[in-house]
């Protein structure tokens, strides 16, 4: 049976609602909220600052820690609290999709910590986790060539369709979802696939990827601008 109209009667290339917003954690150096639907990711930035214990100190360049993490209430079904393997992964992830535009070369021995909390979870959280974290770090002022938008693309039963919820990922006939981030010039810094899809179906995805992270990083960029011309106003 085809997927003729989605749950919640979204076009396939239309992502759910967004908004987004910096300057949500007063004590952070950079901090950003981005909502995505029913996700809502926040992400706080702390450093550059010494990295101790000094032996994890790269003398040539700052490095990047991303710490991500779901909240037990964050999803209907009350997820175990503490570290697991998918936040290890979702982390790693995050700083790889980051770092191509971090310049952290004037901060050697220093560390840049961003902490990621998913405080509500409806599908996409790894790239609502990466779009906040990637405004927060530029609130914060760290040296960046770009920022980074994040989207997931994918399959639901015969559609490609663009930013799946938690509906559309359980579908019956199976659902191939497809994190993607990228700069504003559309080169990928991320891009992972769970699931099956043909190769014209993977570019047709990529293509819906490209539309959507062009769409977020304007809204990134005016969130950005919106804080900045509050505070002139205050
Ligand atoms: O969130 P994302 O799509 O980046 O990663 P995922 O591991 O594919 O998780 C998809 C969705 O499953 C999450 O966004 C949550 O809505 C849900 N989930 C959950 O309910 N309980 C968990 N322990 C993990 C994920």
């Amino acid at each position: 049976m085809s997927y003729a109209k989605r749950f919640d009667k979204r076009r396939l290339d239309e992502m759910r609602k967004i908004d987004a917003k910096v300057g949500v954690i007063k004590r952070a150096d950079g901090s950003a909220m981005f909502q995505i639907g029913d996700t809502i990711a926040i992400a706080a930035v702390y450093g550059p600052r010494a990295l101790h214990p000094k032996f994890l100190q790269n003398p040539e360049k700052g490095i990047l820690r991303c710490n991500y993490d779901m909240i037990s209430f964050s999803v209907p079904d009350r997820k175990r609290p503490g570290p697991a393997r998918r936040s290890t992964e979702i982390s790693l992830v995050t700083e790889k999709a980051l770092l191509p535009v971090l310049d952290l070369k004037q901060f050697p021995n220093a560390v840049v910590d961003v902490f990621i909390q998913i405080v509500q979870a409806n599908a996409g959280t790894r790239c609502a986790g990466i779009c906040a974290a990637s405004m927060a770090l530029a609130h914060a002022g760290v040296p960046m060539s770009d920022l980074i938008s994040a989207i997931s693309v994918g399959k639901v039963s015969d559609k490609i369709v663009i930013d799946l919820n938690k509906e559309e990922e359980d579908h019956e006939e199976g659902a191939t979802d497809i994190p993607v981030a990228m700069n504003s010039e559309g080169e990928i810094t991320l891009l992972q696939l769970d699931g099956n899809v043909s190769k014209s179906e993977l570019f047709q995805a990529l293509e819906f990827a490209k539309k959507g992270c062009s769409e977020i990083d304007v809204i990134q960029r005016k969130a950005l601008k919106d804080f900045y011309k509050g505070v002139k106003n205050e």
